[in-house]
C-alpha cells in the first residue's frame, strides 16, 4: 500500500510506528498474533488491569456493560474472536491495519461497518502515554461501543458522510466533530457526568481529568462550535462537550451537513480552549 497520511487525528510530528507494507490496498492486514511476545500480552494485560478499575463513576453506563464483550483481559484478544460476537450484536467487524490510515480508506471501511483496529501494542516504557493509537487504544477504547446499536449506526452514518464531506473539501470540520464526540466525548448520565470517548476511556489520567476536573470547559454539543474549534493531540483537551444521551448525537448528525459546511466554510476557527461571547460552561 503508498505511504499514510494520518489525517483523523491530526498531523504527527514523526513518522508513523506500523509497517505500511504488510497492508492491502485498502489499508487493512491481518492481526500478525504470533508476533506478540508475552511482554506485549503482559502489557495488555495491565492497562486493561488499570483503566478497568477506574471505570465506575467516571465511564458511561453504555461503555462499562459493552466491555466484557471485548473477551480476553489477560492476553491481546483475536480480532476474529471478538468479530464472532460483534457480527451476531451489531453487524460491524473489526479489521487489522498498521496504524492510523488516510482519510478516504478510513470512511470507506466504517462506511461498510468494518472498524480498523491497529495490531501492534506499545512499549512497557510508554505505559502511560503513546501518541499513537495502539491496539489498547482501538480495541479497549473503541470496540465496546461498537456493540451499541446506536453508536453502531452513527459511526457507519459518519464513515458514508465522511466520504461525501471528502468530495467537498470538509475532512478537517468532520474530523473535528469526530474528534469531540467518538474520541473525547461526554454524556450526562443518572449519577451525573461520564466519559463515552474513546481517546478518554482509554487513558488513565484523561478520565478522572475530563470528568471531575475544573479547568477544562465542558459545553453542551453544537454541531456547529465542534466543527470550528481545533484540538490538542498531545494534551488533555481544553474543550469537551456534553450530550444527554446517545439518542442525541444520532439525531443532531442525521441532517445534510452541506449547508453547514458551506456556512461553516466563512467562519473562522475557534481556539482549543477559547470560550465564545454568550458561552456558558456547564
Ligand atoms: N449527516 C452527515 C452528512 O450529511 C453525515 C454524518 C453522520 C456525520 C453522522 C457525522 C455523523 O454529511
Ligand atoms: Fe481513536
Amino acid at each position: 500500500a503508498p505511504g499514510v497520511a494520518p489525517v483523523v487525528y491530526g498531523q504527527a510530528d514523526r513518522p508513523p510506528r506500523g509497517d505500511y507494507s504488510r497492508a492491502s490496498d485498502d489499508y487493512t492486514c491481518a492481526q500478525d498474533y504470533d508476533a506478540y511476545t508475552e511482554a506485549d500480552h503482559d502489557t495488555y494485560r495491565r492497562l486493561y488491569e488499570r483503566q478497568s478499575a477506574l471505570l465506575p463513576g467516571l465511564a458511561s453506563q453504555h461503555f462499562i456493560d459493552a466491555l466484557p464483550s471485548l473477551g480476553a483481559k489477560d492476553r491481546i484478544p483475536r480480532f476474529e474472536e471478538v468479530n464472532e460476537r460483534l457480527r451476531r450484536a451489531t453487524g460491524w467487524e473489526i479489521v487489522g491495519v498498521p496504524g492510523l490510515i488516510p482519510e478516504v480508506p478510513f470512511f470507506s471501511l466504517l462506511a461498510n461497518r468494518k472498524f480498523p483496529v491497529t495490531d501492534w501494542i506499545r512499549k512497557p516504557e510508554e505505559f502511560e502515554y503513546i501518541v499513537e493509537p495502539d491496539v489498547f487504544h482501538d480495541l479497549f477504547g473503541h470496540v465496546p461501543l461498537l456493540f451499541n446499536p446506536v453508536i453502531a449506526d452513527y459511526i457507519q452514518a459518519y464513515g458514508q458522510g465522511g466520504l461525501k464531506a471528502a468530495e467537498l473539501g470538509a475532512c478537517e470540520m468532520l474530523s473535528r466533530l469526530y474528534w469531540y464526540t467518538i474520541e473525547f466525548g461526554l454524556i450526562r448520565e443518572q449519577g451525573g457526568l461520564r466519559a463515552y470517548g474513546a481517546g478518554i476511556l482509554s487513558s488513565s489520567g484523561e478520565l478522572n481529568y475530563s470528568v471531575r476536573s475544573p479547568e477544562p470547559q465542558r459545553l453542551p454539543l453544537s454541531l456547529e462550535r465542534a466543527m470550528r474549534t481545533l484540538y490538542k493531540i498531545d494534551s488533555y483537551q481544553h474543550t469537551y462537550f456534553v450530550i444527554d444521551d446517545l439518542q442525541q448525537l444520532f439525531d443532531l448528525t442525521a441532517a445534510d451537513f452541506e449547508p453547514l459546511y458551506r456556512q461553516l466554510r466563512d467562519q473562522p476557527t475557534v481556539a482549543a480552549d477559547a470560550l465564545l461571547p454568550g458561552e456558558v460552561a456547564l
